[in-house]
């Protein structure tokens, strides 16, 4: 299987997608994407069908560079080569037949219909929806937006007819893909998604692995998800990260934002760096990801109170796994998406360019919230700040935040760093408070 797959891919075509290569004896050379260099010492051999470079040695086949480029496993680099040659192959270490694959395989067949339904009639309403959203057809189209029809058989009968064999089968099959629903005392199947605007979600291999779907404008629940099935979980999964990994590796960071629409909005406006992390707090399924393409994330989160409280969870996630963490926190009632089509993208990336790390946002937040003008004010402060503090692991940049915190709080440089030094010595205790306390 891999060598079928290998050989339905030319190794210099596949590079030439992502670097200009240029003809150089028998070989083909570009400057190494791989590490920076002014002359170019990075070469394909196409008769080999392998490439190397001889300032860093990266070198391999068409699957290596994959991995290389794409921060790819090797079974994901393998499912997106296939899937370029239109290959079908099993997920890795996992039978063709694996529970996964098939719910892999039931999901393509609904995503074609959930896009199919969008363009016809019955998804007028959504198209219209989304115009008043402000899509684009490009943007529908590239992020593989659909429509679940309006009724509880629609996608029942389209799959049992897609998926063929036993209706029964097929049935249990399109449960465990989460597509259809199981009433308890009748043991009756129904759909799942019903007049909802679809929202695929890709893996980094390019499987849709489950759907978010959107009410057409107000009721509840506003967003409807595939539930957990065994090519889904939401912790697993950032929304949009296969459309975002090009941008997140040349702007150096990610935009973390919270909605289906944040992402795709952003991504409209050009701000491709956006994931969102679907309503969820940000888990270590989802460091694992980020950390393939980047250690610097600019968190932009509801300002409300919900969010908020999703916010630091998220923020706890990302600073104790050594992301570089800064904030952009939007007017009250504003998200990215909104933010964007009131005020435009230009203020937008202002917003970006300004976003202050997380240790001086909290210190300002802090400030906004607690009565500085008492000793007892500004101990709580501290307390409040010094544990996010503690956990910067370079000390250079933990001092290099000591003044600014002093000067917010009004405080002594030299009580700051004193505090700070015991913070990081117990950081981890959680008697930070106490030592603050018991010296004042
Ligand atoms: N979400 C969800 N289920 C809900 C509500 C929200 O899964 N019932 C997730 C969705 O991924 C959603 C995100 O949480 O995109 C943020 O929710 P919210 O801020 O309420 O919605 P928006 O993304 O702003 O949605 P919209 O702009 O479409 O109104
Ligand atoms: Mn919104």
């Amino acid at each position: 299987m891999v060598e079928v797959v290998r050989a339905s891919a030319d190794l210099r075509e596949v590079v030439s997608e992502y670097i200009p290569l240029k003809k150089s004896g028998l070989r083909f050379r570009a400057l190494c994407p791989f590490h920076t260099e002014k002359t170019p010492s990075f070469y394909v051999d196409a008769d080999k069908q392998l490439f190397y470079c001889f300032g860093c040695g990266a070198g391999g086949d068409v699957f290596k560079f994959l991995m290389l480029y794409e921060k790819l496993e090797f079974p994901e680099a393998l499912r997106l080569l296939a899937a370029r040659g239109g290959i079908e192959v099993p997920t890795a270490g996992a039978p063709a037949n694996s529970d996964r694959q098939k719910v892999l395989g039931v999901n393509r067949k609904a995503h074609a219909f959930f896009r199919e339904q969008l363009k016809g009639p019955a998804g007028a309403a959504a198209r219209a929806y989304l115009e008043t959203r402000g899509l684009t057809a490009g943007t529908i189209e590239r992020f593989a937006i659909g429509y679940a029809l309006d009724g509880w058989t629609g996608m029942k009968s389209h799959l049992v007819r897609a998926i063929g064999g036993s209706a029964r089968d097929a049935e249990a099959l399109a449960v465990l893909a989460g597509l259809l629903a199981r009433k308890e005392e009748t043991g009756r199947t129904y759909d799942r998604f019903r007049d909802r605007v679809i929202f695929p979600i890709n893996d980094l291999a390019g499987d849709v692995v489950g759907f978010g779907g959107r009410i057409l404008g107000e009721g509840e629940p506003k967003y409807l998800n595939s539930p957990e099935t065994p090519a889904f979980s939401k912790g697993e999964n950032l929304y949009g990260l296969p459309f975002a990994r090009e941008a997140i590796r040349s702007e150096g960071y990610a935009v973390l934002v919270e909605g289906y629409m944040d992402v795709i909005a952003l991504h409209q406006a050009g701000v491709s760096q956006a994931v969102g992390a679907l309503g969820t707090g940000f888990t270590a399924g989802h460091v694992r990801l980020l950390k393939r393409y980047t250690d610097r994330v600019v968190v932009n989160f509801d300002p409300d109170a919900a969010g908020r409280a999703a916010a630091r969870r998220s923020l706890d996630v990302l600073l104790e796994n050594g992301f570089e963490v800064q904030v952009v926190a939007l007017p009250a009632g504003q998200d990215p998406d909104l933010f964007v089509r009131t005020e435009g993208i230009e203020a937008y990336r202002e917003r970006l360019r300004a976003a202050p790390p997380y240790i001086e946002y909290l210190t300002r937040e802090v400030a906004s919230r607690v009565d500085l003008g008492t000793s007892k004010g500004k101990v709580e402060a501290l307390n409040e700040v010094l544990p996010f503090l503690a956990r910067i692991d370079n000390p250079v940049r933990r001092a290099g935040h000591v003044e600014m915190l002093a000067s917010v709080f009004r405080i002594e440089d030299r009580l700051v760093l004193q505090a700070l030094g015991e913070a990081v010595r117990v950081a981890g205790l959680g008697v930070v408070g106490f030592w603050v306390v018991a010296r004042r």
